[in-house]
């Protein structure tokens, strides 16, 4: 069933217009560069917890069923071959065309140095078995060796213009980073004159990014949001993580309020923020609901409700690998909360 359906967040400007299904396609977003962009993914990373004989495979699976047309992956999460595994199947099956799913996969921090960029993106279009990425990012503006350790030998300006040398060779539709703060953008874009498209960051309640989401709008660069559970469940949180947690009871009251689960108004509450919400899950039942979000609207003083557990507390910090990189991009007070 179509109909006509618009968000509007005052509080942003933000406007998404759109005819969508009820039961949901994510909204197109055009990118700085022209390209679109499914403005909700699914997430890949298996995390930190992961079991053995976890895989990515039914997840990614389902969720182009549920109508998901986004998948996030990178080479250090080992999940290329699943992704491009079921997208290929899918396209086999005439379930998807290639032009209608937007595949991201990132650069790892060892491939940096000029001459390893391109390498490393072919290798992982050789995993996906695809011949282009929608979408390549830097995952960190920290290069490091292949044993981990920090190299500050090679400017983040380098490795993006072999990111732009892999957009002109229709590698990769669109280019973009993760994890650069306001002053890493901004010389980014100084130096090299082209903007990235995607600037993907933590973004959660109690991470909200207002500056940095400022920022972003002003330059026309669209804001992918990771980890946007934050430390709502017992795998990320620790004993002095901030709440909320998934029973906390003015989430589980407004949940029960628009007919629909915890995790839904966090991620609708970040699609009205013009964030592309990216959660991972490997559960079906999982990866259905939290794609089921585009058939409500939050009000204001729930979003005020939801904006009140804003307190720069960051979930994932890396400073224990990277803290002393000259490109660690996070702020010091953060580095203390953990
Ligand atoms: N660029 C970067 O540096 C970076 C960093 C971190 C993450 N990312 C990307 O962002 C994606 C999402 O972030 P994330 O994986 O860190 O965390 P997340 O999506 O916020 O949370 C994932 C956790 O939530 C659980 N979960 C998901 N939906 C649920 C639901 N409806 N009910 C109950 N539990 C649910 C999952 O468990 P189950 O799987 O068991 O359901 C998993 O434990 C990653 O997968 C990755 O693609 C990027
Ligand atoms: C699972 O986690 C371990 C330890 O972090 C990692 O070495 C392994 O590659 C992960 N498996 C996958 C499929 O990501
Ligand atoms: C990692 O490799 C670099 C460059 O080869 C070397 O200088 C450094 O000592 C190595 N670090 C560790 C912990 O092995
Ligand atoms: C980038 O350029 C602007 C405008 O020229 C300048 O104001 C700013 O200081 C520069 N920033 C960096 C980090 O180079
Ligand atoms: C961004 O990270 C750099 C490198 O650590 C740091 O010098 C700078 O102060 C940071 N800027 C902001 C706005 O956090």
């Amino acid at each position: 069933m179509w109909k006509s359906y618009c968000t509007i967040s005052l509080l942003y400007g933000v406007v998404f217009c759109n005819s969508v299904p009820r039961n949901g396609v994510a909204p197109l977003i055009t990118l700085n560069d022209g390209n679109t962009m499914p403005s909700f993914g699914l997430g890949t990373w298996l995390g930190f917890h992961n079991k053995s004989g976890d895989t990515a495979e039914e997840a990614v699976d389902a969720a182009i069923d549920a109508g998901y047309r986004h998948i996030d992956t990178a080479r250090i999460y080992n999940t290329e071959r699943d992704v491009g595994k079921v997208v290929n199947k899918k396209i086999k099956d005439g379930v998807v065309k290639r032009e209608d799913v937007f595949i991201t996969t990132k650069l790892w921090n060892d491939k940096h140095a000029r001459e390893d960029v391109i390498p490393a993106l072919r290798e992982s279009l050789e995993l996906l078995n695809l011949d282009y990425v929608d979408l390549y990012l830097m995952h960190w503006p920290i290069a490091t060796y292949s044993n981990g350790t920090v190299n500050d030998n090679i400017d983040f300006i380098d490795t993006w213009e072999r990111m732009i040398e892999a957009k002109r060779l229709g590698l990769a539709k669109s280019i973009g980073v993760c994890n650069f703060n306001i002053s890493q953008l901004e010389r980014l874009i100084n130096k090299s004159g082209v903007v990235p498209a995607v600037l993907q960051v933590e973004v959660n309640l109690n991470l909200q990014q207002d500056e940095l989401r400022q920022y972003c709008r002003d330059h026309n660069i669209a804001v992918m949001g990771y980890t946007p559970f934050g430390t709502l469940f017992p795998d990320k949180a620790t004993p002095n993580s901030p709440p909320p947690r998934i029973d906390d009871p003015q989430l589980v009251a407004m949940a029960k309020k628009y007919g629909k689960t915890v995790p839904q108004i966090i991620l609708r509450y970040l699609f009205e923020l013009g964030v592309v919400p990216i959660p991972k899950s490997i559960k079906k039942e999982r990866v259905i609901q939290n794609f089921d979000i585009f058939d409500f609207e939050l009000n204001e003083d729930d979003r005020k409700i939801l904006k009140s557990f804003n307190n720069n507390f960051r979930t994932i910090t890396v400073f224990e690998l990277w803290g002393n990189s000259i490109n660690y991009p996070f702020e010091i007070n953060e580095k203390k909360t953990k």
